[in-house]
């Protein structure tokens, strides 16, 4: 599977055998199943499957200090940004994991339809492209929904859409992109 991988991405401007290279370190958290951040308790974001783009916009706001964590701050400092495109395309795997939720698929989760514009089908259209949600951790999805809304995370477009969501929503929405199928937690034997 890495080989058709490989293959697949030798056009493209990341190196995905180089990528499982620099990777190591990260699977030590991110390659466990259900491996967890011990203060506050949630579980680490999977990123098989995660689109490239967004896995190299999120080093970068480390490394920037954009974005709050200083374990992640530090494993980006001393990386350049070829070797983030590399662990992005390594990470992503030969096809990236998309949002496919839609007006049926929400059912009755009224909070879910705002988010319809960019993290569902043809949300790959809007730029940035936003994170691929559907099989993420869903203790991450509320974590990252509680940065949003009180600021902590940085002023990104998602500032706006969480400041009105109740802890009641962030539950919701959490469970309803976490059981979609999409992303997955990297194997390391690949
Ligand atoms: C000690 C455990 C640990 C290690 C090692 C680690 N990470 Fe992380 N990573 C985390 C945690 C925890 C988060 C969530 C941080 C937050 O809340 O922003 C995270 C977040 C991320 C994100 C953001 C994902 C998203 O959906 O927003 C990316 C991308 C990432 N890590 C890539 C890497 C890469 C690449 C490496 C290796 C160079 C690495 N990580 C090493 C624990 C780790
Ligand atoms: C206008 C497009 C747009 C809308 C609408 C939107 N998002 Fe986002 N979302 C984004 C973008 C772009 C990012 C990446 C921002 C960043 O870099 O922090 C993001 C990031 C996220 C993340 C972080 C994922 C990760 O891996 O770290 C979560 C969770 C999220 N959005 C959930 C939602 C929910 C739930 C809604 C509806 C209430 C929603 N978003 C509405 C564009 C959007």
């Amino acid at each position: 599977m890495l080989a058709g991988a490989v293959f697949a991405h030798t056009a493209s401007a990341g190196d995905a055998a180089n990528g499982r290279l620099l990777a190591y370190t990260c699977m030590g958290c991110h390659g466990i199943e259900g491996y967890r951040n011990a203060y506050p308790s949630y579980r680490v974001p999977k990123l098989g499957g995660q689109h490239e783009e967004y896995i190299v916009a999120a080093l970068t706001a480390y490394r920037d200090n954009k974005r709050p964590h200083p374990t992640m701050q530090a494993q980006g400092a001393s990386l350049s940004n070829q070797d983030f495109e590399d662990l992005g395309i390594y990470f992503q795997g030969s096809e990236a994991a998309s949002d496919t939720a839609n007006e049926d698929s929400i059912a009755g989760l009224d909070a879910a339809r705002t988010c319809l514009a960019c993290h569902a089908e043809g949300g790959a259209g809007v730029i940035p492209r936003p994170p691929t949600l559907s099989g993420q951790q869903q203790s991450y999805i509320e974590h990252a929904l509680k940065q949003y809304r009180d600021g902590s995370r940085g002023g990104t477009v998602m500032s706006a859409f969480a400041a009105s969501l109740s802890d009641e929503d962030i539950t919701s929405l959490a469970l309803f992109y976490s059981r979609r199928p999409g992303l997955y937690t990297p194997d390391k034997s690949e």
